[in-house]
Parts: C-alpha cells; sequence; structure tokens
C-alpha cells in the first residue's frame, strides 16, 4: 500500500523518546495486522465507571489505531470486537455494545470514505439485531468500490463456528459435483472462511496481557507473531501501535523452516 511520506512525518511530530521514523523500517511493514482489543471493562472498574463507559473510550483508541494504519501503509487492520461466546454478557451490555458499533459506524463512515477504507465483516452478522445488521449492511455497500485498506471487523465471531460453517460449504459443493473431495487442499478452506481472499495476519496484538486466543482466527493465526501488552484497549494509543510493530520486525519468521529472514 502507498505511503503519504510527507503526513506520515506530521504523524510522528509528537512521539515519545523511544519512537523515532528511524526505528520502524518502513520496507519491513507487516501486511495484516489484527487485534483482540480487551481490557475495557477493567479499564472503566479502574475508574469506578460502568463497563459501558470502557467500551466508549475503546472507540477512541480503535479510531486511532485505524488512522495509524492508514498512515503506515498496512493492506488489512482486522479487530475483534464481538465473539460468539460475548452473548453471554449481560442485556445491558450486548445492547449497549450493538448500539456502539451501530452509531460508531454511521459516525466514522466519512472517515473510511476520506482515507478510502473498505470494509469487511468475520462472523455471521445476519445474526445480529435488525438496527445494527442495517448499518453493516450500509457500510459494507458505501465501501465496496474502495482500493485502500480493508478493515475487517470481527462481530458474531467465533473461529470453531467459522471452520465448522466453512466445511459445511464445502461438503456442499461435493455434495453438488462443483468439487471433487481429492481436490480439497488448504486454500479450498482458507477460501471458505470469513477471511477468504485476505492474507493471513503477520502481526496479532493482544490487549490487557490475556495469553490466550479466545477463539479468535483459529486457522488463520497460524504463523502470526503475537505481541502481548498489559496495556488496557482504552489506553492504548499510536505508539502502542508502533511499538508492536517494532517488536514484530525484531522477530524471525520461520515458518516452521530454518532460514533467516
Ligand atoms: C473487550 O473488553 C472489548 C469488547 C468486548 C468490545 C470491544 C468494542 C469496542 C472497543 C468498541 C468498538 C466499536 C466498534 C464500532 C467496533 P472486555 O469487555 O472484555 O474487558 P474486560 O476483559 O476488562 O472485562
Amino acid at each position: 500500500m502507498q505511503i503519504d511520506t510527507e503526513k506520515l512525518k506530521a504523524f510522528y511530530a509528537d512521539a515519545p523518546d523511544d519512537i523515532s521514523l528511524d526505528n520502524i523500517a518502513l520496507d519491513r511493514m507487516p501486511c495484516h495486522v489484527s487485534i483482540i482489543m480487551d481490557g475495557n471493562g477493567r479499564w472503566a472498574k479502574a475508574r469506578g465507571l460502568d463497563r459501558s463507559e470502557g467500551h466508549k473510550a475503546g472507540v477512541a483508541s480503535l479510531r486511532e489505531t485505524v488512522t495509524a494504519s492508514v498512515r503506515l501503509g498496512l493492506d488489512v487492520l482486522s479487530v475483534y470486537a464481538f465473539s460468539t461466546e460475548n452473548w453471554r454478557r449481560s442485556q445491558y451490555e450486548v445492547n449497549m455494545l450493538m448500539h456502539l458499533f451501530a452509531t460508531t459506524l454511521v459516525k466514522e463512515l466519512p472517515l473510511f470514505h476520506e482515507h478510502n477504507v473498505q470494509l469487511k465483516f468475520l462472523g455471521d452478522i445476519e445474526k445480529l439485531p435488525i438496527e445494527t445488521y442495517k448499518v453493516f449492511k450500509r457500510g459494507l455497500d458505501e465501501t465496496a468500490d474502495h482500493t485502500g485498506m480493508i478493515f475487517a471487523l470481527a462481530v458474531n465471531y467465533g473461529g470453531r463456528a467459522e471452520i465448522t460453517r466453512a466445511c459445511r460449504r464445502i461438503v456442499q459443493e461435493v455434495h453438488s459435483g462443483k468439487l471433487n473431495p481429492e481436490d480439497i487442499d488448504e486454500d479450498t478452506i482458507s477460501a471458505e472462511l470469513y477471511t477468504g481472499g485476505l492474507p493471513d495476519p503477520d502481526l496479532l496484538i493482544r490487549t490487557s496481557g490475556e495469553m490466550r486466543l479466545s477463539n479468535y482466527l483459529l486457522w488463520q493465526l497460524a504463523y502470526s507473531e503475537f505481541y502481548v501488552t498489559d496495556t488496557y484497549w482504552p489506553d492504548f494509543n499510536k505508539w502502542d501501535f508502533l511499538r508492536a510493530i517494532r517488536a514484530y520486525q525484531t522477530r524471525n519468521r520461520r515458518f516452521g523452516g530454518v532460514e533467516n529472514r
């Protein structure tokens, strides 16, 4: 993806001491960064606030991260916003989140137009409340022709449900005679996932210190580099994002082999 160097310089203008244009290699940027945004509830609790305030504060971090990803020329940014297991939260919190997703998307659509960002959803969004689904559909339609970064929002997403769905779709193709079982390979499966057509994440960031995958992109993260920070999602900013990318650039990715970069 194209990087606008002037805008990138401005982006670094108020960088803290440990961050500079020199310590991030622009020619070795990850193509796809994925984030498990965690810690909104604990951020709110630490301030004596309702959990919903943590989610609202998390929207600002997300906006900053999307803008930073565009500036840095990423091809894909994906984020885990709501899992198939998150329906177990209180009805109040679920309703609040669904409303927040819809209102945020309406509010941020101009940002997607301004930066030529294409929106995608990972997960079964047809099962969402109709108001939320309608806004998501509108976001999809309005950004379908955008050719810049892809922003993929995982909502009502579960990795196991995704793989199960892919198996069903493949079996249907076999039943209908369109696909020979002998021809099924890893690419066949990748293509039937919600992420079909997207590169696998190079870097997975998880905030708030938890060391687990939480049923996220189980297939796609096979060879991704992991970066976990103790920072709660609402406190995560573009400098934390750059620190994660810098850590990624120090890793020696071998994909199971032995060769160096
Ligand atoms: C995890 O924190 C965060 C979520 C389940 C929701 C994430 C949603 C946002 C940041 C709002 C984004 C808005 C859009 C439009 C995508 P948690 O509640 O699990 O925190 P805890 O582990 O501290 O309880």
